[in-house]
């Protein structure tokens, strides 16, 4: 029972295949969706709002991301499992991209890595892929750069298209093996889709990009307060642990836990 590589995912893009990515940031959740079969597996630095209670991805640091990334690969059998090198882990050079990933693949065990930009970040994916680590890209809204892009839609208009593209191509230019698109018109990231031959994965990017990408807090209904309007909630599940706290403390005040079955004379 191997994991599932790069090439596995490619072959499936190839039989037309949709793919399903969640993010992770812990063993047991990585468990639960490796056996649920989800082939792969993102440690995303979107850690920062949604596991470890900061505001924004930018704080999140390399050796956060080490530590939970052992944690999934730790918690799974056969996704592939891949890590976002955060903000300042790659922008100033190549070889700082090299020495970060390295750690992730070394350290962690992680399969593969991801990074954000497109023709700013092809010299970055050339050498990483030169060296045998897999890259996934990402482009459109880039959550590291929020301080100078805020969160909109990216890609509207000819002029914005036209980078886009030129983005995808780039990245795959550099040896990426799958792309993120991230808030980008459908019909635009479907004309990404057509244009390159690497995965395109979509998150608020509709329907016709060959993967989707979601983050899993959003997805099972976790995250409190506003949640984009791209995500989808499959489950409620800050209801069901906030009930399951409330009857657990009603038992305890109320004298009913423990009861005669969990206790030992
Ligand atoms: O960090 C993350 O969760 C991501 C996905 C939204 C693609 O980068
Ligand atoms: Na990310």
């Amino acid at each position: 029972n191997r994991r599932v590589t790069v090439h596995d995912i490619a072959a499936a893009t190839a039989r037309g295949e949709k793919w399903p990515m969640l993010t992770a940031y812990d063993a047991m959740t990585a468990s639960v969706f490796d056996e649920a079969g989800i082939p792969v597996m993102l440690v995303g630095d979107s850690m920062g709002n949604c596991h470890l209670g900061y505001e924004t991805t930018v704080p999140v640091t390399m050796d956060e991301i080490a530590i939970l990334s052992a944690a999934v690969v730790r918690g799974t059998k056969r996704a592939l499992v891949v890590a976002d090198l955060p903000f300042g882990a790659y922008q100033e050079s190549p070889v700082q991209a090299l020495r970060n990933a390295t750690r992730l693949i070394k350290e962690s065990g992680v399969g593969a890595v991801k990074l954000e930009g497109g023709e700013r970040s092809h010299e970055q994916i050339k050498l990483l892929v030169d060296a045998g680590i897999p890259v996934m890209a990402h482009i459109g809204l880039t959550p590291q750069s929020v301080n100078a892009m805020g969160y909109r839609v990216q890609g509207r208009g000819e002029e914005a298209a036209q980078q886009m593209l030129r983005d995808a191509k780039a990245v795959q230019d550099a040896g990426a093996f799958a792309v993120v698109l991230e808030l980008v018109p459908a019909e635009l990231a479907a004309e990404v889709t057509r244009t390159l031959h690497i995965p395109t994965v979509g998150i608020g990017a509709g329907p016709d990009t060959d993967a989707q990408v979601l983050v899993y807090t959003d997805m099972v209904g976790l995250t409190g307060g506003k949640v984009p309007r791209f995500t989808k909630q499959y489950a409620d599940l800050r209801q069901i642990l906030g009930d399951a706290a409330k009857a657990y403390a009603d038992e305890v005040a109320g004298g009913t836990f423990p009861a005669p079955e969990h206790t030992f004379h």
